[in-house]
């Protein structure tokens, strides 16, 4: 395929379009009775199973997806990532967030530099950092250790660090290591948030980490001098030397925010924000909580699915099968949306990471040539954890629109219990849910179904279930910090093969500054309309709404009136 061929110009692109027809002709109810079709819709590795025999597809549908994955030169746009190549064009940057989980002695270069070195210099100071916080050798100004960790950041810098600090608090082994810490989050600018994550903490006793790669994002810069104001009007402004540090790709800013660029920690230009959880952004937070070593396991997970992603021949690959199984889904069937719903409370953030990792990525009308895209890309991702999902949206996944969903499920719960006189453990309980599910969507109930049960003729039509609804399921051992790596990874790679073929360019983001450059207009509208200015430049709605809000909040005083902030 020419680089300036859009991918739905191809052969295989129009095969599959026709081998549609054929599909549509099938239901999942006849489909999974088919055992060998079944068995080969089946993968495990290094301790996960994957079952999709619950797509809308046959293995003519997969042959033929395989296909695509050749005319959009899948596996040359997967080395061409994993050898530093600047694959993120608009930026000029390359997309190396697996050298980030690489072992010590690999060699992943950019521009001619293996940049695995410089990965391991950060780890060994985050390792060397942690460890001091932790074990009380580095003390707050009063001389006190410190215990709390917040940590500032927003998006990438904060979506996949919390959803991994969720899912690492109730496994028994990091959670014996964080003992008497606490980390927290504190993300939205909204000074409810501050209100909301500085109540109950002393500074004296309270370490800040700001996580910014840019260290010129409004909200994690406001959030921060707050944070700053909050340490030095109780501690003294040389407090900020003992209780703040940061993660950034900017130093200088860093530096100049007044944070000792000893205590920095660095990445860099060839981490995307939401591939950054494996960088300091996420390794800095985590350690100071949990201790390097489960951190070191939760890299280690994701390293090992680098290494099937990067090695595995395509039909026994499980991000590319399955980031192959979305394209299908979202270009051919026509289903825009995908539901994550993991079967643990310890993923209840997996679902609001993934959505970040995925539609900001693929969230694209041009092709990476800059060509309008005659087709949509990206899909529409939300989640919760099941049983809540259930109870909550799965109506309209049952008996609405069809949404592909992914199940993931757990063997074995991180927090057994199983109470005498009880049918099945609690996990059996949550887990029958998860088997039950994907076979409610695929099979669903038919009138004939209703009548031999009795069920009155005017309620058939509501009780009757259409199935054909396609599932994937993931099946991961445990819920150890090396399987939370090897999951990050698995909708990493996902997300990215989808993009490969969609042939857009995953890594860039412009899709958002519109709105911040708006923002910073009304910023400055706001700053000169509290001494009097009137609102001026802006259409009608937005100049009526504006004036109605400085109207409604005159009381409001127009210069700053004290340091105080408040708590709940
Ligand atoms: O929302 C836009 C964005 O640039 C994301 O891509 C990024 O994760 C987030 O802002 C935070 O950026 P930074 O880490 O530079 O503060």
């Amino acid at each position: 395929m020419a680089s300036s061929t859009l991918i739905c110009d191809t052969q295989p692109w129009k095969d599959l379009k026709a081998h549609l027809e054929d599909v549509k002709k099938t239901h999942l109810r006849d489909l999974m009775n088919d055992t060998d079709r079944c068995k080969s819709m089946m993968l495990e590795f290094d301790g996960l199973f994957l079952d999709y025999s619950r797509q809308c597809a046959t293995a003519d549908t997969i042959e033929k997806l395989l296909t695509l994955a050749e005319a959009a030169r899948l596996k040359h746009k997967i080395t061409s990532m994993f050898s530093g190549e600047r694959i993120n064009t608009t930026e000029n940057r390359p997309v190396l967030h697996v050298a980030l989980r690489a072992s010590r002695d690999a060699v992943i270069e950019c521009d001619g530099t293996n940049v695995v070195p410089d990965v391991w210099q950060v780890l060994d100071k985050i390792r060397e950092f942690s460890e001091r916080v932790r074990s009380g050798a580095w003390v707050g100004v009063t001389g006190k250790p410190l215990k709390d960790v917040v940590a500032i950041g927003i998006g990438g810098s904060f979506l996949g660090p919390l959803f991994v600090h969720t899912a690492l608090q109730t496994d028994p082994e990091a959670s014996e290591c964080a003992a008497g810490r606490q980390l927290r989050f504190l993300a939205n600018v909204d000074p409810i948030d501050v209100a909301k994550n500085i109540t109950g903490l002393n500074p004296e006793t309270t370490l800040v980490v700001v996580v910014s790669k840019a260290f010129t994002t409004a909200e994690t810069m406001l959030n921060a001098r707050t944070l700053r104001e909050w340490i030095s009007s109780s501690l003294g402004p040389e407090a900020v030397a003992k209780h703040m540090v940061a993660v950034s790709t900017n130093l200088t800013l860093v530096e100049k925010f007044g944070i000792d660029p000893e205590n920095a920690f660095a990445f860099w230009d060839w981490v995307g924000g939401r591939y950054s959880v494996c960088s300091a952004v996420g390794v800095l937070p985590l350690s100071l909580q949990y201790g390097f070593p489960v951190v070191e396991k939760f890299l280690k997970g994701a390293s090992s699915m680098d290494q099937h992603f990067n090695s595995t021949p395509f039909e026994k690959n499980i991000p590319v099968l399955m980031g192959l199984l979305s394209v299908w889904n979202v270009s051919f069937l026509g289903y825009p949306a995908r539901a994550i719903l993991p079967y643990s409370q310890a993923l209840e953030k997996f679902a609001p990471h993934i959505q970040q990792v995925s539609m900001e990525s693929n969230g694209k009308g041009v092709s990476i040539e800059g060509l309008p895209l005659p087709f949509e890309a990206g899909e529409i991702d939300f989640g919760e954890p099941g049983t809540n999902g259930q109870h909550s949206f799965y109506q309209l996944i049952h008996q609405g629109r069809i949404i592909p969903c992914d199940f993931i499920g757990v063997v074995k719960s991180q927090q057994p219990v199983y109470l005498k006189g009880e049918v099945v453990s609690n996990h059996d309980e949550l887990m029958s849910n998860f088997f039950a599910q994907p076979d409610a969507l695929a099979y669903g109930k038919t009138p004939k179904q209703l009548l031999s049960e009795n069920v009155a003729q005017n309620l058939i039509s509501h009780k009757t279930f259409s199935g054909n609804r396609p599932s994937l399921s993931l099946l991961l051992p445990s819920l150890t910090a090396y399987n939370i790596g090897q999951l990050l990874a698995i909708y990493e790679h996902r997300i990215a093969v989808e993009g490969f073929i969609w042939g857009i360019n995953s890594f860039d983001q412009w899709g958002v500054e519109l709105g911040k450059s708006l923002a910073s207009q009304v910023r400055k509208q706001l700053h000169a309309s509290r001494k009097k200015d009137p609102v001026e430049g802006f259409n009608f709605s937005t100049t009526t709404m504006l004036t109605k809000y400085l109207e409604a909040s005159a009381d409001v005083p127009s210069e700053p009136s004290s340091t105080h902030i408040p708590k709940m």
